[in-house]
C-alpha cells in the first residue's frame, strides 16, 4: 500500500459506520462507500439555484452546481424548451452516416469561440479527454514519428475511463487498476493562493523539470488550465501556464487543455485558456456544455491535426465513436446554453467581484487557510490536524451544518469551495457564506 493510500485508509477509519441496508436495493451510487455514508435524500424538482427535497418540500441551494454541471440554473426554460422542441423534430440519428443542423451550428459556434476548427463529439468529460489523448497519440503515429511520452500533473483529475485515469493522479480511486494504466511523466502543480510568497520559486523548479522531461520525445502535455477541480480547487498563475505552453511549443509537443470544469465561464472568461492567454492544440469540454441538462462531451482540435487523419490509407482514421455521438437533444441544449452565455457574459465575468468581499471577510477566520478565488469559484482549506486531502473528514462537518442551513456543499476533504450556478442571487450568495460560517463554528 502506498503512503497516499495508507493516509486515505486512516481517514476512512475515522468516519462512522452506517447501515448499508438502508440504501435502495437496486442502486449502486457513484463515488460512495455505502458502509460509511448515509443514504441520500430524494430530490423531486429543481429551479434556479435551488433543489427541492421530497422531505417537507425543503429548498436547498445547490452551491456546487450538481457536480459542476448546472451552469445557468436548474430547469432553465430556454434550454428546457430547446430540448423539448428538438425532441419532437429529431431525437437521435447515427452520426457516421448523417449530419443534422444542431450539430453543425454547435460545431461552428464552438470553433469560432476557441479558434480550433474541428469538433469531435462524445458523451461526457472522461470520453472528451480520452478522445483528446487518442488524437494526440495517433497524430504522431500518422506522421510516422516516434513520440510516446505523455506529461501530466500531480493532483490532476481527468475522469474515470482508463486513459483518463492514467493521466490523473494515482491514488485510492484508481489503485486497483494501477497495473493497467499506461506510464505518464508527472510534474508538480504549483498551486497558489492569496498572499502566497513562495509560488515563483516553486514554479521555477517545475519549469526546469518540464524542460528536462521534454528532452524525451513527447506526444502531449495535458493539464487543467488555471484550476484543478477534484485535485482541491488548486489554482495556478497565468504566468506559469504561459511558460509551460511556450516550452511545450518549443518541443513541438501537443498541448491538451482539459476544460471539462473550467469551460463556459467558470473561471471568469468563456474558456480558462483565454484568461491564461495560452493556445491549446486540443480542448476537452463537457459539464457546462449543455448547461448541465444532458450528458455530452466534445474534443476540439486544430485543423492541422485533423489533416493528418485524412488520406487514402484507412489506418490514418480515428477509429473512435459512440452510439450517441452528436445526439441532437444534447446539441440543442448546448446551442441554447451558448445563447444564454452570449446574451449575458457579465454573469460569469462579474462573479469574482461578487465573491470577493465575502471571501475576504471569511479569510480572517482562524480555521481557514489558503483562500483563493477564480471567476465563479471561491475556495479555501480548513486548518486540520493530521493528513489533508480528499479523505480528510473535516469537510463533512461543514457539509452537515450547511445542509441544516439550506445550502448544499460537497467539500473535497478539507477543501471547502463554492461553485454555484450563474443565476445565484445576492441573497443566496450571502446564505452560502453564512452556512460556511455556521459550519466553521461547529469545527
Ligand atoms: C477536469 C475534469 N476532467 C474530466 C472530468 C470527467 O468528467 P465526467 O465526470 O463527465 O466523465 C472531470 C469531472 O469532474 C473533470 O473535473
Amino acid at each position: 500500500m502506498t503512503r497516499h493510500n495508507q493516509i486515505a485508509m486512516d481517514c476512512f477509519e475515522s468516519l462512522s459506520r452506517t447501515d448499508s441496508n438502508k440504501w435502495h436495493p437496486n442502486l449502486w451510487p457513484p463515488f460512495t462507500q455505502v458502509a460509511l455514508t448515509s443514504p441520500p435524500q430524494k430530490v423531486i424538482s429543481a429551479n434556479g439555484a435551488k433543489l427541492i427535497l421530497e422531505k417537507d418540500s425543503r429548498p436547498l441551494i445547490d452551491a456546487i452546481s450538481s457536480w459542476w454541471v448546472t451552469l445557468h440554473g436548474h430547469s432553465h426554460p430556454h434550454i428546457a424548451n430547446a430540448i423539448s422542441q428538438q425532441a419532437r423534430r429529431l431525437e437521435q440519428v447515427i452520426f457516421a452516416d448523417f449530419n443534422h443542423p444542431q450539430a453543425e451550428q454547435l460545431a461552428e459556434r464552438l470553433s469560432k469561440k476557441t479558434d480550433l476548427e474541428r469538433l469531435f463529439f462524445s458523451d461526457n468529460g472522461s470520453t472528451a479527454v480520452e478522445v483528446a489523448l487518442k488524437i494526440a497519440y495517433q497524430y504522431w503515429y500518422n506522421r510516422d514519428e516516434q513520440r510516446h511520452q505523455i506529461i501530466a500533473f500531480d493532483g490532476a483529475y481527468h475522469g474515470d475511463t482508463f486513459g483518463a485515469m492514467a493521466v490523473g493522479e494515482r491514488n485510492i480511486f484508481n489503485a486497483p487498476f494501477n497495473k493497467m494504466l499506461f506510464p505518464v511523466k508527472r510534474l508538480h502543480w504549483p498551486a497558489t493562493w492569496w498572499e502566497d510568497e513562495t509560488v515563483e520559486n516553486r514554479e521555477q523548479i517545475i519549469l526546469e523539470d518540464l524542460e528536462k522531461s521534454l528532452e524525451t520525445p513527447t506526444a502531449a502535455v495535458i493539464l487543467e488550465p488555471l484550476l484543478q477541480g477534484a485535485g482541491g480547487m488548486a489554482i495556478v498563475r497565468e504566468e506559469f501556464l504561459q511558460k509551460v505552453a511556450l516550452r511545450v511549443k518549443q518541443a513541438e509537443a501537443l498541448l491538451i487543455t482539459d476544460e471539462v470544469l473550467t469551460g463556459f465561464g467558470r473561471c471568469g472568461s468563456l474558456f480558462a485558456f483565454q484568461r491564461a492567454k495560452i493556445t491549446p492544440d486540443l480542448i476537452a469540454l463537457s459539464k457546462g456544455l449543455t448547461g448541465g441538462f444532458l450528458p455530452m462531451g466534445v474534443t476540439l482540435a486544430k485543423e492541422q491535426i485533423f489533416q493528418t487523419f485524412v488520406g487514402d490509407n484507412p489506418k490514418l482514421t480515428l477509429w473512435h465513436g459512440h452510439s450517441f455521438t452528436a445526439n441532437p437533444l444534447g446539441c440543442a441544449a448546448a446551442n441554447a446554453s451558448l445563447d444564454l452565455l452570449e446574451k449575458a457574459p457579465n454573469l460569469y465575468q462579474d462573479f469574482e467581484a461578487r465573491h470577493l468581499p465575502h471571501l475576504q471577510a471569511l479569510s480572517k477566520h482562524p480555521k481557514i487557510e489558503h483562500p483563493r478565488l477564480l471567476g465563479t469559484i471561491a475556495a479555501f482549506d480548513l486548518v486540520v490536524d493530521g493528513p489533508k486531502g480528499y479523505m480528510n473528514p473535516a469537510g463533512r462537518i461543514i457539509k452537515e451544518k450547511a445542509m441544516d442551513y439550506g445550502v448544499f456543499l460537497r467539500p473535497l476533504g478539507n477543501v471547502v469551495y463554492l461553485l454555484p450556478p450563474l443565476c445565484l442571487t445576492e441573497e443566496e450568495l450571502e446564505q452560502c457564506y453564512s452556512a460556511i460560517q455556521l459550519g466553521l463554528s461547529a469545527l
